[in-house]
C-alpha cells in the first residue's frame, strides 16, 4: 500500500482553518500525527476549541489529538510602536484579558468570516495536556529521517518558537507549505498578508531555516474562490463535515461580500488555508510557482509584514529560500474536496 503523508497542521481556527482541518482529516492519503492551535483570527482559547469542535465534527476524536500553542506573536508585542501592540498581553501575564489583533480594528464582514464560534456544538474532548511547541518538538526529534510535512495556516509563532528553542528540529522538517503572504493580492494592509502581518518575524526564522517552503499566498488562494453555487453540490453531499463546509462557503461569502469588490461580484469566497492542504498532496494545483527569494518586512513602516519576492534575473541570485506560487487551479481545488467528502460518505456507509 502506498505510503501516507505524516502531516501536523497549525491552525488559528477560524473558518477556513476548520475547512482545512476537515479535509486534513479526511483525505486517507494523509496520516495527520496532530493539531497545534496557534493565536491569530481569533484568542488561541478560541481557535483551540474551534478546532476541537472540528475534530469531533468529523468523528476523529479517537485518532487526533488538539495542542494549545503560542497566545501572542514572537516579537512584535515587545515593540510598543508596532500596529497590533497596544495592550496585548500573554495569557500568563498581569493585566489579561488579552485583545485580539483581528478584533482591534474590527472591518465590516470580519465576523462573518472568522465568528469566535463555529457552527458546531461545543467541544466534549478537551486539548492535550502538552504546549504545542513541546510536542513539535518532540514528535519531530522522535520521527525517522525527513518524513514530516509541516502545514501551517496561521500566523507562524509555534513553528519559530520550536525552531529556536531546538534547531535540531530543523533537519527533520520534510517541507513546510504555509498559507501565508501575498505579492500582487493583500489583505491586512496593502503590503501585507493576515499571517505574516500578526508574526512577521517568526515567518522570518522560517525563511531563514533553510527548510524546503512553499508558500500559498493570496494571489494563489483568491484564483482558487469557490462560490455559494458550487457549495450546493458539497452540501448534498449531506454528512456533518459536508455540510460544515457548505456552511461556511455561505458564511464567508457573506462576510467577503461586504469588503472585497471581486468576491462581491462572484458571489464566493477564498478557502485559503483548505488550499495549502491540498497542495501537499496535489503540487500541481498551484500555478506559476516561483522558485525564489523571499523575505519579509519587519521595519515597521508602510511595507510591514510584506513578503518581497526577488523577481529580478540575476546572474548570481539572492539564496532561493522558497517556493511561491501566483495562480492555482480551482477546478482541482474544487474536484479534491468534493471527491474526498464523497468518499467519506461512502466510508460512512451513507
Ligand atoms: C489567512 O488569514 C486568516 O484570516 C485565514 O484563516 C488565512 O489563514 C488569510 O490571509
Ligand atoms: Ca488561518
Amino acid at each position: 500500500m502506498e505510503d501516507k503523508r505524516k502531516i501536523i497542521m497549525d491552525v488559528d481556527t477560524g473558518s477556513d482553518d476548520a475547512i482545512a482541518l476537515v479535509m486534513s482529516m479526511l483525505d486517507e492519503h494523509f496520516d495527520l500525527l496532530g493539531i497545534c492551535s496557534v493565536n491569530g483570527n481569533i484568542e488561541v482559547k478560541l481557535t483551540t476549541d474551534n478546532s476541537l469542535r472540528v475534530v469531533e465534527c468529523c468523528d476523529k476524536q479517537e485518532e487526533v489529538k488538539v495542542y494549545k500553542g503560542c497566545d501572542i506573536p514572537m516579537v512584535s508585542t515587545l515593540m510598543p510602536w508596532t500596529p497590533q501592540s497596544t495592550g496585548i498581553r500573554s495569557e500568563g501575564m498581569k493585566d489579561s484579558p488579552m485583545p485580539n489583533p483581528r478584533r482591534e480594528g474590527t472591518r465590516a464582514g470580519d465576523k462573518e468570516v472568522h465568528p469566535e464560534h463555529l457552527p458546531l456544538p461545543a467541544p466534549v474532548i478537551r486539548e492535550a495536556d502538552k504546549s504545542a511547541v513541546v510536542w513539535l518538538i518532540e514528535t519531530l526529534l522522535a520521527s525517522e529521517g525527513k518524513e514530516i510535512t509541516l502545514i501551517p495556516v496561521g500566523p507562524l509563532t509555534n513553528i519559530a518558537v520550536a525552531m529556536r528553542a531546538d534547531p535540531r528540529i530543523i533537519p527533520k522538517i520534510k517541507e513546510i507549505v504555509i498559507m501565508g503572504g501575498g505579492h500582487l493580492v493583500n489583505n491586512t494592509s496593502p503590503a501585507s498578508e493576515f499571517n505574516v502581518w500578526v508574526d512577521p518575524e517568526a515567518m522570518e526564522v522560517l525563511l531563514h531555516s533553510g527548510c524546503k517552503i512553499t508558500m500559498v499566498p493570496l494571489d494563489a488562494t483568491h484564483a482558487a474562490y469557490i462560490t455559494v453555487g458550487e457549495s450546493k453540490r458539497i452540501r448534498a453531499i449531506g454528512t456533518k463535515p459536508a455540510v460544515l463546509i457548505a456552511d461556511l462557503i455561505e458564511q464567508r461569502t457573506v462576510g467577503y461580500a461586504q469588503f472585497d469588490a471581486e468576491m462581491n461580484e462572484k458571489q464566493g469566497a477564498p478557502l485559503h488555508d483548505a488550499l495549502a492542504v491540498c497542495a501537499v498532496l496535489y503540487p500541481e494545483v498551484l500555478k506559476n510557482v516561483l522558485h525564489c527569494n523571499c523575505h519579509v518586512d519587519i521595519s515597521r513602516g508602510y511595507a510591514y509584514g510584506q513578503t518581497i519576492i526577488d523577481r529580478r534575473e540575476r546572474v548570481h541570485p539572492e539564496p532561493l529560500n522558497c517556493y511561491f506560487a501566483l495562480d492555482a487551479d480551482r477546478e482541482l481545488f474544487y474536484n479534491w474536496m468534493v471527491e474526498v467528502l464523497e468518499k467519506d460518505k461512502a466510508r460512512r456507509g451513507l
